[in-house]
């Protein structure tokens, strides 16, 4: 058990992770910081006022505090509009971005628009880590993942092992569930990884998907093990389009808390996590998704695989889309 873990965005994937720590008791203290709602300058004063008195996360940090007795936990909650609920922690998993919605008057933001405004809110995340909790080790969750890594890593400059991106376990938990069912077995009998940039071109590593430790084509054919892979990369947005609001929001919890769990009992455990590669798998001061042993130092090494030639070439056009992504970045962050 850690002492304490600070929770930054306490919408969906938040209050997920805030229960979800509470339930399984991984730390003494939840610090759970989050702004919303935010104060609006054009509402009457009265409206104002009534904003002023409300927030987001010390409402859920009082409901599930109230649901403690019943479920027999004596972890302690604590929230706040600043970033103050955050101090001292050991382990921080950030969530906080403004998702893509229609303006008021009925147009979209573009997604230039949309992550220069998310470059900000991570600039504002990571200067509350530098104040409240400078040593902690970070589980970042918000999209685009990517972009809001490299942020944190030029805005904090942590040891290596200390930031890490939560993306390659729920895209490989899509691609487990997805085999699972179409071979008609145990989601327990499948391991799988995805690797690279968490979006179009992540790469679903079919030599690593094993049913029981026998290779998945030994049950699945070219053609479904090729359509599962499309589907699995185009996961998210399906989840998107049925819901109708927001994200998934409970998968990419339980993936970010595996990743905890393993850091919290230094269960050495690998998982896909997106870790700062120096010089694996021929990649430079990038983060991007690949195999890590995860303890409690955080990323205590990252695991290199074997692909066949056409991964290979998968892989290196997937860094290749997260290095334009970075590049992007870079430019973004000197005009903000
Ligand atoms: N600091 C802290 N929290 C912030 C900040 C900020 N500067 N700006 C916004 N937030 C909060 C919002 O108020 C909101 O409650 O971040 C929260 C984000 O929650 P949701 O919009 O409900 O999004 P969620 O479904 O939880 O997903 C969070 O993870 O998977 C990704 O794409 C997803 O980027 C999104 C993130």
């Amino acid at each position: 058990m850690l002492n304490k873990i600070g929770l930054i965005g306490g919408g969906y994937i938040g209050g997920v992770l805030a229960q979800e720590i509470a339930r399984r008791g991984l730390s003494r203290e939840v610090g759970l910081s989050d702004p919303a709602p935010i104060v609006n300058p054009e509402d009457p004063p009265e409206r104002q006022d009534v904003t002023k008195k409300q927030s987001v996360s010390i409402g859920k940090c009082l409901d599930i505090s109230e649901g403690l007795p019943t479920i027999r936990s004596d972890v302690r909650l604590v929230g706040s509009k600043d970033y103050s609920a955050i101090a001292g922690s050991d382990l921080i998993i950030n969530t906080a971005g403004i998702p893509r919605k229609a303006r008021p008057d009925g147009t979209y933001p573009s997604r230039e628009e949309l992550l220069a405004v998310n470059l900000k809110v991570t600039n504002q995340v990571a200067e509350g880590i530098r104040q409240n909790c400078p040593d902690a080790i970070i589980i970042s969750i918000a999209n685009p993942l990517d972009a809001i890594v490299y942020t944190l890593d030029k805005r904090l400059n942590p040891p290596k092992n200390k930031l890490m991106g939560m993306a390659g376990q729920l895209d490989s938990g899509r691609y487990c569930y997805f085999v699972a069912d179409a071979a008609k077995v145990s989601v327990e009998n499948v391991n799988a990884i995805v690797l690279g940039g968490h979006g179009d071109t992540m790469v679903p590593v079919r030599s690593s998907c094993m049913i029981a430790g026998i290779p998945v084509s030994k049950f699945l054919d070219e053609e479904i093990l090729s359509a599962i892979e499309t589907r699995t990369r185009k996961a998210g947005g399906e989840v998107v389009g049925l819901l109708g609001f927001g994200s998934a929001f409970v998968s990419p919890a339980w993936a970010a808390l595996d990743m905890a769990e393993a850091i919290v009992y230094d269960k050495r455990k690998i998982l896909p996590t997106c870790a700062k590669l120096e010089g694996e798998y021929g990649v430079d001061g990038l983060f991007v998704g690949v195999p890590a042993i995860l303890g409690k130092n955080g990323v205590e090494q990252v695991v290199e695989l074997d692909l066949t030639d056409e991964e290979k070439e998968a892989f290196k056009h997937s860094v290749g889309a997260v290095r334009k992504t970075c590049d992007e970045v870079d430019e973004m962050l000197e005009k903000l």
